[in-house]
């Protein structure tokens, strides 16, 4: 058999995505204030992304960031374990740690490494790991590396996930699950998942992306509002590209996993430490985080308006009471054109199409943010109702 151009496959995927309507472009954000950005030379107001505290500009977080690049430089040189570990990653460790009420942390550059890292470095060939279907994708592709058996139950399907975990008794066991879905919004089942853990011996590892800095006291997350901790879930990721408004994750565990992961995880080992300057900017938004409850409840009240909005106007809902507010959609079209109305009218909602949503199941992500107001709410159901002809007028709170 002759063997496949590279080139040919190349164009018949794109031909195929081109088909489905899979395309994925970027769009240039040329300037950014708050939540009003500057996109192909237009401001919109902008309801995809994640910074849901507004620290990714906070005046804190900036100086922060100025100031410890100003002393230690922008690059860490090297990898942690060479010359690129810092004091201030260091600090930010024993911070977080103390603050989520773990032993030990460890500083990624992002979230997705963390994921690869974690799951490589506890889990090998005869282990198994068991995942919520509608986890983020780092965790599905850091079981695969890890050539661990992968199993995912249906969507926070509890008892489902107990079979799965019995099937397996002789190597370790992983029961690993977002705390917030990604692009659902809704809550893992947390306590009852802890449940399963403890009597099948399995580890609980969540991921809580978009739960801490956004649920619970002081924004301490899933746990907190499952009224768990260390003992239930034994290691849990922060990524900070999200509440904190920065890059990289804080992976929390006990001394003696989260240092097995720091000897030997190769996406850990083998790449180079995040900058200096983005641990001191984290640290300056964890301050925030715990001291300003003021934008969790903004954010709160914000997400409650637009749930009131759009059920009065008929969307369809998703049972999520965080600032991740779906409208599914269906096919790929129908979200590519509603996206494109509401940009028309002002907003930027990206679509969200297979396969980083299953099949049928394309959508537009809303997300909010404490730096939106009521005004920008009310336009972007009023924008919604007129593109998607719904009965009627948003109503005011
Ligand atoms: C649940 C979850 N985990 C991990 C990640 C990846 O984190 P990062 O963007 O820092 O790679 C994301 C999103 O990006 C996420 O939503």
């Amino acid at each position: 058999m002759p063997r496949q151009r590279l080139a040919e496959r190349l164009a018949a995927a794109r031909a195929d995505r081109e088909a489905a309507q899979a395309v994925r472009t970027r769009r240039v954000v040329e300037a950014r204030e708050g939540m009003q950005v500057l996109v192909d030379g237009r401001q919109l107001t902008s309801f995809c992304g994640n910074d849901y505290l507004g620290l990714s500009q906070h005046l804190d977080v900036v100086a922060a960031l100025q100031e410890a690049a100003a002393w230690h430089g922008v690059g860490s040189t090297g990898s942690a374990g060479v010359s690129g570990h810092h004091a201030e990653h260091a600090a930010f460790e024993r911070e977080m740690a103390q603050w989520l009420g773990y032993e030990r942390g460890l500083f990624f550059g992002t979230g997705y490494q963390a994921n690869l890292a974690v799951l490589q470095s506890l889990l090998g060939e005869g282990d198994l790991c068991v995942q919520d279907k509608l986890n983020h994708a780092c965790l599905i592709d850091g079981a695969r590396l890890s050539r661990c058996e992968l199993k995912r139950y249906p969507h926070a399907d509890v008892e489902a996930a107990m079979r799965q975990l019995m099937t397996r008794r002789d190597g370790v066991a992983i029961l690993a699950t977002d705390g917030v879905f990604s692009m659902d919004g809704d809550q893992a089942p947390l306590a009852d998942l802890a449940l399963v853990a403890r009597a099948q011996d399995a580890l609980l590892y969540v991921d809580d992306a978009h739960g801490v800095g956004v649920l619970g006291p002081e924004g301490r997350g899933s746990l907190a509002v499952a009224g768990l901790g260390a003992r239930e879930v034994p290691l849990l990721l922060v990524p900070l590209g999200k509440a904190f408004g920065g890059q990289g994750a804080m992976l929390l565990g006990s001394h003696a996993v989260v240092g097995h992961i720091a000897e030997t995880a190769r996406p850990y080992l083998y790449s180079t430490a995040p900058a200096p300057a983005m641990a001191a900017a984290m640290r300056a938004s964890l301050k925030l985080i715990r001291s300003q409850p003021w934008r969790r409840a903004k954010l709160a009240s914000l997400v409650a308006r637009f749930r009131r909005g759009a059920s009065a106007l008929g969307l369809p809902l998703q049972e999520s009471f965080t600032p991740i507010q779906p409208i599914v959609l269906g096919d790929n079209a129908r979200a590519l054109s509603l996206s494109a109305a509401l940009e028309q009218a002002g907003y930027l909602v990206t679509a969200i199409r297979p396969p980083t949503v299953p099949e049928q199941q394309a959508r537009l992500r809303i997300t909010l943010s404490c730096e939106h107001n009521e005004r920008d709410v009310d336009g972007l159901l009023a924008a919604l109702a007129e593109a998607l002809g719904a009965r009627k007028a948003p109503q005011p709170a």
